[in-house]
């Protein structure tokens, strides 16, 4: 969700301001994925990189998630949306962490939409976690045992990452998940990410041929296959 910093810079507003828009786009994200059968929305809120910045703005997203964790749990409980959050909680004040696990709470019999939100996550740091664990219980490293044991282990891998505010890199989001994910970049800023942009970012995504690592008439052989069994 890039770009809040620059949609609050442009109309001369502090930083936060574009924060605080941020989380009316995403309110409106989740809604909007959801009419479209979306089943897994994951969302990077705050890296593990995104400490450096300067105290106050650091401070200040800390505030606003526990803030709007508190006073958006309601309807997503209502809309059916069962909350995750995901990535390393050591470093988190007491507050976050109880607003944390209170929306984990609230919302755990829900079904209709899962919501992970990556909070002090890092590509990076999920692999390490992962690995780490499979040292300790000294067992052999294998994709499926990683994958086992990392932070999102509950979801299937992204079929589309979205990564807005014009950039085009990673910066360590679902590093070992997205290895055959499809990408949109979308030069709008985050607070203006609105449903003709995700719709554009599903058009995209429908148009690709995805291979997995096989040819273009495999994929067509087994296409006819499936419409005929
Ligand atoms: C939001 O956008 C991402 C967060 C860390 C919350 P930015 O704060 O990176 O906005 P820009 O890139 O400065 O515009
Ligand atoms: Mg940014």
């Amino acid at each position: 969700m890039d770009g809040n910093g620059r949609w609050a810079s442009k109309r001369f507003l502090p930083r936060i301001a574009g924060h605080k828009q941020g989380v009316d786009s995403l309110r409106r994200c989740v809604r909007a994925v959801g009419q479209r059968g979306v089943k897994v929305l994951t969302v990077f809120a705050f890296s593990s990189e995104n400490w450096n910045r300067p105290a106050e703005e650091v401070s200040g997203l800390m505030e606003l998630f526990a803030m709007a964790i508190g006073r958006e749990i309601p309807q997503l409980k209502a809309d059916g949306v069962r909350m995750f959050f995901v990535g390393e909680r050591l470093g988190l004040s007491v507050k976050v962490i109880a607003g944390i696990e209170q929306a984990e709470r609230d919302t755990a019999s829900n079904s209709k939409l899962i919501l992970n939100v990556c909070f002090n996550y890092g590509g990076r740091w999920d692999i390490v976690q992962a690995a780490a664990k499979l040292a300790a219980q000294g067992k052999a490293v294998t994709e499926q045992a990683l994958s086992e044991l990392m932070a999102l282990s509950h979801v299937a891998d992204p079929d589309l990452v979205v990564r807005t505010g014009g950039e085009q890199r990673i910066s360590n989001f679902l590093l070992w998940q997205s290895a055959y994910s499809e990408f949109y970049f979308s030069d709008k800023l985050w607070p203006e990410f609105d449903e003709a942009e995700l719709d554009r970012a599903i058009a995209s995504f429908n148009q690709r041929e995805r291979r997995f690592g096989k040819t273009s008439g495999q994929i067509a052989a087994q296409a006819a296959a499936g419409s005929t069994s």
